[in-house]
């Protein structure tokens, strides 16, 4: 597939996925969700990959889906189609990581996007809303549901119904991102992130990625005995034994399945 909205670049074991619809602050279309789905999908099996990251360009992530096209939609058009799940739901089944590097505006579905990721590394450029109020419309893309289990209500609350902007200090306060970074360094240290990630057990990482978000749909009864089996098999993976023996001779670890 010709990818015409987004940009791919592999360094290492990474892969840097850019949206790129500059004219339109990266407004998310059918044609840019579904190279992204694809780009996702095949780099999640891709064996030359361990960690995927997804930015934007210093003034947007992704100002929300693109509003030009929503437009002309009818209740039928959106209802028949099951707008957005189509193309917006690849990114969930990436078992692989998914680092959202974020500068400039996340609104709308782009916040969505961002939520949808596995953590949010944000420049202190960054700004993540849910204006779709302000359209006469909610979120539709997960805004929420992720934003609660993210923020808490109160915050959720006040984004969805009065569509105020939150910088990126608020968001590491309220647990929205992981860190801020000054933007000139967030491909910087996305990319220290994502290589460190890469560095590690793949095994051992899809594990942890995969029980962290089993948090978010089970009790923690079920939770921790999810972890606990997924924790015993990791006794029987190689880079086990490497981890801890390099531990013992207070070397790197160099493990085999990465
Ligand atoms: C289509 C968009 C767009 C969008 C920006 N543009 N956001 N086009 N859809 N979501 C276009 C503008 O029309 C403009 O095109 C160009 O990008 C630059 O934007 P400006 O508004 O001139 O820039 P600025 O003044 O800096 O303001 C930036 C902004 C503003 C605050 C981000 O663009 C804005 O409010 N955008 C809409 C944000 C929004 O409501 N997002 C939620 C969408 S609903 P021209 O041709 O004039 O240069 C949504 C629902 C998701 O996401 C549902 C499930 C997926």
């Amino acid at each position: 597939m010709e990818y015409e909205n987004i940009l791919v670049e592999q360094r290492g074991k990474v892969v840097i996925v850019t949206l790129h619809r500059p004219a339109v602050l990266n407004a998310l279309n059918d044609q840019l969700m579904d190279e992204l789905g694809h780009a996702l999908l095949k780099f999640d099996t891709d064996e030359g990959v361990s960690c995927i990251m997804l930015t934007g360009s210093e003034k947007a992530f992704a100002a929300g889906a693109d509003i030009g096209v929503m437009a002309g939609y009818s209740y039928m058009d959106v209802y028949k189609s099951d707008f957005i799940t189509r193309n917006w739901e690849h990114i969930r089944n990436v078992r692989k990581p998914v680092i959202a590097a974020v500068a400039g505006y996340a609104l709308g579905g782009g916040c969505e996007l961002a939520m949808m990721c596995d953590f949010i590394i944000a420049a202190e450029t960054a700004k993540f809303g849910q204006p779709e109020i302000k359209l006469g419309i909610i979120p539709g893309a997960g805004g929420t549901q992720r934003l609660p289990r993210a923020i808490s209500k109160a915050k959720a609350m006040d984004m969805c119904l009065t569509a105020r902007m939150m910088d990126a200090q608020e968001a590491e306060r309220a647990g929205l991102v992981s860190r801020v970074v000054p933007a000139e360094k967030l491909m910087e240290e996305a990319m220290a992130a994502a290589d460190s990630i890469a560095a590690m057990s793949l095994p051992a990482v899809l594990m942890a990625k995969e029980a962290v978000n089993r948090a978010y749909e089970t009790t923690l009864s079920e939770g921790l005995l999810f972890e606990r089996r997924l924790f015993h098999g990791t006794f029987a993976t190689e880079d086990q034994k490497e981890g801890m023996q390099a531990f013992l001779e207070k070397r790197p670890s160099v493990f085999k399945n990465r």
